[in-house]
């Protein structure tokens, strides 16, 4: 029998395996973009012309792939984004996602609004586990949120910026999606003729918002309701600097800004919080953004050389990791690619997706004799690419 790695050697193609077991309403809200998808289609466009020049000849090559990051060291130069209701992707998705991290030495970032609550992902972190904060209005639920992640021994916080209004999910619409999932006739439907789904679905029960729920029945310390419509209700939709320095100086340890898309925002950030994060969420919020690999170089620049610097939105191979690294990211995170793993093998689909972009990585590093990770930037390579890159000089 063929092993996983010659069957599926690259994430791609995990997809058909995955998109037949999906329900289509599942399937929608994991590769739904917004508006007309231009952005979610831009940011696979534009890495495909960006290419790396080798120079070979330099005697042994064993290269290392381990980043530090706020003084940790991770074993690879990638992690798991964070992603909300994933329960109606995969049930369980988060748990599998927090064991196969802690296994492989590298971050998961538990999303604000994930089926699992904080608690439950923490069993499974070993204290490595990142927090992804969509700020709420309501500062005494943020500060809930903050303690109870402090006290479950989340490392790194991530604060989400880029949701100053929900965007309009056109295709999840068309689709029937809603939160919570309506039952109806349409969904039944779309759920019975994806038997493994339904069957891990009705053996862990509905997806449900882990963490913040119990801020939603009304009996939080007296808090008004929060609406399941979480982004357009209770989540700051208009962030502040002064919001985000109280919140550095509450949660004392790193604070990561999340969908930066703008070199002046970063060289603001930078002076309040410990890294910047590049991200169009996806192409899930603006459908009118670049990708954040166009804007990588100008904000490299404009930042402090050491300044760190993370970069998502859609890396699915090692190659494309390589890019980012090679045009000054620090960190490259990815969303999509390890629940296409899970939805098509279940919990190995996770490792499985790690090992395929750890391999490629390393892979590419051999190609172009480069030893260390950490030089794939300066000393090794070079870019083939004339019409976008014209900040890399
Ligand atoms: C289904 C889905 C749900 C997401 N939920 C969140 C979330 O709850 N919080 C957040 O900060 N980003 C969220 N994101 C954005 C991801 O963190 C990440 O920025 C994005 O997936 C990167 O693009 P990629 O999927 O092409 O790797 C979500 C993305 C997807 C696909």
């Amino acid at each position: 029998m063929k092993n996983l790695m010659d069957k599926y050697p690259r994430v791609l193609d995990l997809l058909p395996k995955a998109k037949k077991r999906l329900p289509h309403f599942a399937s929608e809200y994991l590769f739904s973009g917004t508006g007309y998808d231009l952005a979610i289609k831009n940011n696979t466009e534009i890495l495909k012309n960006i290419f790396l020049t080798p120079k070979y000849v330099q005697g042994v090559v064993e290269p290392k792939l381990k980043v530090n990051l706020f003084g940790d060291i991770y074993d690879a130069p990638f992690g798991v984004a964070p992603v909300g209701l994933t329960g109606l992707i995969w049930p369980r998705a988060e748990k599998y996602l927090a064991k196969m991290s802690v296994k492989n030495n590298i971050p998961f970032a538990l999303s604000t609004v994930a089926c699992a609550s904080i608690e439950d992902t923490a069993k499974h972190l070993d204290g490595r586990g990142w927090f992804q904060l969509y700020p709420p209005d309501d500062k005494s639920i943020r500060n809930d949120l903050l303690k109870r992640a402090k006290s479950s021994n989340y490392k790194v916080l991530v604060v989400t910026a880029d949701i100053p209004a929900s965007s309009r999910r056109e295709r999840l619409r068309l689709a029937g999606v809603s939160v919570p999932p309506k039952n109806n006739l349409r969904t039944f439907y779309h759920a019975a003729i994806r038997p493994s789904w339904s069957f891990q679905t009705l053996t862990n029960g509905l997806p449900k918002f882990g963490t913040m729920d119990q801020y939603m029945d009304g009996n939080w310390h007296g808090t008004k309701k929060v609406k399941a419509g979480f982004a357009g209700s209770q989540m700051k939709r208009f962030l502040d600097w002064d919001y985000l320095k109280e919140v550095k100086d509450i949660w004392k340890g790193p604070v990561v800004l999340k969908g930066v898309m703008h070199s002046d925002d970063a060289v603001k950030a930078s002076r309040i919080i410990d890294c910047i994060y590049l991200s169009n969420h996806g192409g899930r919020q603006l459908d009118l953004a670049p990708s954040p690999i166009q804007i990588l170089p100008e904000v490299r620049k404009s930042l402090k050389k050491d300044f760190p610097i993370i970069i998502d939105s859609g890396f699915y191979s090692g190659q494309d990791m390589c890019k980012a690294i090679m045009l000054g990211a620090n960190f490259v995170m990815t969303g999509r690619p390890f629940f296409i793993g899970i939805a098509a093998l279940g919990e190995i689909g996770a490792q499985h997706v790690h090992d395929i972009i750890k391999d490629e990585i390393q892979n590419v590093m051999e190609q172009v004799c480069c030893k260390d990770i950490k030089s794939l930037p300066k000393e090794k390579l070079s870019i083939n690419n004339n019409y976008y890159l014209k900040d890399l000089n």
